[in-house]
């Protein structure tokens, strides 16, 4: 599958989130591509590693900030972050015991991230532009 990037549509208008979404994608798109290599199972376990620590020091950082606003959805966005976070580990796990990793989990990574950016995200991102006064366009 070819590299996917986000382009401006993606953007929450908050500098450092949307850098770590670019990064979110990138990584995803390394694990496509070892996959698709067939890459040896240790070192796709080692890209889903570093994909798996980057999701969660990302979602901290939301929830982080997101509590810092006071912003009321807060326990909403929580339980969409948990829900990709234990679908992570249970692929992970998948993988451990010797599960290949297929297109349809692949794509189901990509699929959420962009909806959860382009929907939940935005949600939250428009009510801390709104409170700090800072417009993205
Ligand atoms: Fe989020």
């Amino acid at each position: 599958m070819a590299r996917f990037t986000l382009d401006q549509s993606f953007d929450t208008g908050l500098p450092k989130i949307d850098q770590q979404h670019r990064q979110l994608v990138a990584l995803i798109n390394d694990l496509d591509e070892a996959v698709e290599k067939g890459t040896a199972k240790a070192m796709i376990g080692g890209v889903l590693q570093e994909l798996i620590r980057y999701v969660g020091n990302h979602f901290t950082d939301e929830e982080a900030l997101m509590m810092r606003h006071n912003f009321p959805g807060l326990p909403m966005h929580c339980q969409e972050h948990d829900f990709y976070v234990t679908r992570l580990s249970q692929i992970q796990e998948g993988l451990l015991d010797g599960e290949d990793l297929g297109r349809n989990t692949l794509d189901f990574l990509l699929d959420w991230l962009s909806s959860h950016i382009k929907g939940t995200d935005m949600v939250y991102a428009a009510f801390i532009r709104e409170q700090t006064g800072y417009n993205k366009d």
